[in-house]
């Protein structure tokens, strides 16, 4: 058995079907807790359905590293699973969990990654720039923004005259539908 934590900053509906997905499966993937940096995101009542453990950190406890590495260790997850989480993954918590932390992205990296590319800015971008398709990337994290082996894509088209929210809405079923058997199928190809 594989325990896992989810970190997200948003809504939390990657993280919802993360749990659906695995919920009485007995895969050998397991959630055991969800982790965030905001306490009024979604992902709390996300927590609340699944009766999951949450615990929100500040900004700068993500920074730092310690205290979170603490209680993943202290939980025994192996694996962290980024869905949604709009923060930059540092070296302390990158360094005990290495190759073993997957990200989410709603572009076909490497293109509209890095630095304040995510969510609807992600699909603003795409749309100026007239792409005829766009998709998803599911990847390992590095120290390098959006720069890990990418572990999987999926794409759709970008239709002329198409708004952020209906490309928004593409992309969000594309995540739903392959992430969650994604990280079933990584994490036990390692164990
Ligand atoms: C998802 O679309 C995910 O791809 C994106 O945030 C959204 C979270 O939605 N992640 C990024 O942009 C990362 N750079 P959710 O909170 O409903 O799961």
């Amino acid at each position: 058995m594989s325990k896992i934590a989810i970190f997200a900053s948003g809504e939390g509906s990657n993280a919802r079907e993360i749990l659906r997905f695995l919920d009485n499966k007995n895969s050998g993937v397991h959630v055991s807790m969800l982790i965030s940096n905001k306490t009024s995101a979604g992902i709390h009542k996300v927590a609340e359905e699944y009766s999951i453990p949450i615990q929100t950190f500040l900004n700068a406890e993500f920074t730092s590293g310690e205290k979170v590495v603490a209680l993943l260790e202290e939980k025994e997850i192996e694996w962290i699973v980024l869905a949604g989480f709009l923060r930059k993954i540092e070296t302390t918590i990158l360094g005990k969990f290495e190759n073993k932390i997957i990200n989410l992205h709603p572009s076909l990296l490497p293109k509209y990654g890095g630095k304040g590319m995510y969510g609807r800015y992600v699909h603003q971008a795409v749309i100026e720039a007239q792409e005829p398709e766009s998709g998803i990337s599911i990847h390992l994290v590095n120290s390098e923004f959006d720069k890990g082996e990418i572990l999987f894509q999926a794409k759709c088209s970008v239709k002329k005259g198409q708004t952020v929210e209906e490309l928004a809405k593409k992309i969000q079923k594309l995540e739903h539908s392959f992430f969650p058997k994604v990280i079933e199928e990584t994490v036990l190809a390692s164990q």
